[in-house]
């Protein structure tokens, strides 16, 4: 964060006085947002303050653009690129947006929720179900993660395929801009052609060009059926031949459609005994799909299995027929994350080509992770009809991380290098949907053409002409 000295002790009085006594936390007492989901980094700041209103938002940003203090918004916490902490120094403040938690409106006419960025994601699906409506953003991280920090990051996950990023589900945006000018642009509109959209601009922006604290969310109706379903496949092409298949025959019903190894598999259910692998022969990979549509989609969709089983595209699959089932497949995938972290993870990807190019990534991304050492294990998986795939590298079996990185200096570099290489070679993005956040400055940095980059310098600099938003994120 260079440039920024902290903030002296007036300023931080007359921050604290805009929140009032219960309002800022001491660094002593705020070790949760310090904490890194991966546990790579530990956050540092002067102050953290957890202001309830846009308005006190507005004084806070106004305060710090006069004073030249940095500033780190904070949603739940649950980044994983190192987007809402800062490991080098405490001279920023974090504020945290958890306590502007409320739903403003709903309107069922208008399919539109109003939610505060601290609403967390899980409260806002069950406020739509309330009105028989759906938000379909989701992720592993619902039950923390904020609609703030889904928006500030763009956040993707596991209905992209059908319903879009947090981009393509949000209608309007409240922001407090690094002046302290609050952007209010809330009405439900679909159509909006007046100058440029600062709400995209905004969007995935990672707290680095304003504050998001409200925003007019898209619902969509609930569909009668939703089918899932676990298939057994003998590669990732298979994957793709499946899903367009599948797509044929049900149109764009499908919404969910998440890669999985045998190998991944395994690790889920060995760190979370109390989950099963459904099949009882081995297989190399397998192929989680959600299906939803009206009523008879059921049995569209076993028909089209059947049809798929006989003509030799899935090897076995496995119909969740009650709630509990779907929620047993689904915890297979969702708690991927957190065995890849007590397996021991050296590195995690968040990688995205074309699909059409995701057997030619996987394989020669395996590849090159192992020329940088034999006997490293991959767990490649992610969200196959988005092209997203997150490569999981693990020390050798057996050996624990923290021995192996210490008696391989670099390894960890070298492992994210021959990822980006690949993934760059293939067209694709080094970054899908955790964002840039610190952790991979330099790669956007390395990878990102000039012309862009050059943008993004000119626009930050026009927004934030004192650098005091989420100063060292993005691009330094
Ligand atoms: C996932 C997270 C890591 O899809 O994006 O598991
Ligand atoms: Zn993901």
């Amino acid at each position: 964060m260079a440039g920024f000295s902290p903030p002296d002790d007036t300023v931080l009085d007359r921050l604290k006085a805009i929140v009032g006594a219960d309002g800022w936390r001491a660094p002593n007492e705020a070790a949760r947002y310090f904490d890194d989901p991966r546990g790579r980094f530990e956050g540092r700041a002067c102050l953290v303050l957890l202001p309830k209103s846009t308005d006190e938002v507005a004084r806070i940003v106004r305060l710090c653009n006069e004073t030249g203090t940095g500033l780190i918004p904070w949603g739940g916490g649950t980044g994983v690129v190192a987007g809402q902490l800062s490991p080098d120094n405490d001279n920023a403040i974090i504020l945290s947006v958890e306590r502007l938690n409320r739903v403003r409106e709903i309107n069922a006419q208008d399919f539109a929720m109003v939610a505060e960025a601290g609403c967390i994601l899980e409260n806002v699906h069950a406020a739509a179900a309330e009105h028989r409506l759906m938000f379909p953003l989701s992720m592993a991280s619902k039950g923390s993660c904020t609609i703030g920090g889904n928006l500030a990051t763009n956040a993707g996950g596991i209905q992209v395929l059908r319903h879009g990023n947090a981009r393509d589900l949000c209608l309007g945006i409240e922001a407090v801009l690094p002046s302290g000018e609050v952007l209010s642009e809330l009405s439900p509109l679909r159509k909006n052609n007046t100058g440029y959209d600062l709400r995209h601009l905004l969007i995935g922006s990672e707290g680095t060009l304003g504050i998001i604290t409200a925003a007019t969310l898209v619902l969509k109706p609930i569909d009668p059926d939703t089918v899932t379903a676990l298939c057994a496949i003998a590669s990732p092409a298979q994957a793709l031949t499946l899903f367009s298949e599948l797509r044929k025959r049900l149109g764009d019903s499908l919404s969910g459609l998440e890669l999985m190894s045998g190998f991944g598999i395994g690790l889920v259910t060995r760190h979370f005994p109390s989950l099963r692998n459904p099949f009882s022969d081995p297989h190399d990979w397998v192929l989680l799909a959600e299906i939803s549509g009206p009523e008879g989609m059921r049995e569209r969709v076993e028909v089209a299995l059947a049809d798929c089983l006989d003509s030799d595209l899935l090897a076995d699959v496995v119909i969740a027929t009650s709630e509990t089932q779907r929620t047993n497949l689904w915890d297979l995938r969702e708690n991927t994350p957190d065995a890849n972290r007590l397996e021991g993870a050296i590195c995690n990807s968040d990688t995205a080509v074309p699909i059409s190019r995701i057997e030619g990534f996987i394989r020669e991304t395996q590849a090159a992770v192992l020329a940088t050492h034999q006997g490293l294990r991959l767990n490649s998986y992610g969200h196959i009809g988005d092209g997203n795939i997150h490569h999981n590298v693990f020390p050798p079996e057996g050996v624990a991380k923290a021995a192996f990185v210490s008696e391989h200096p670099g390894i960890i570099e070298a492992v994210r290098d021959a990822i980006d290489r690949v993934t760059i070679d293939f067209a694709g993005a080094i970054s899908a949907e955790h964002g840039i956040g610190r952790l991979k400055v330099p790669d956007l940095l390395r990878y990102g053409a000039p012309p862009k980059l050059a943008a993004i310098r000119k626009i930050k600099a026009a927004l934030d002409p004192n650098g005091i938003m989420n100063p060292g994120a993005i691009i330094d």
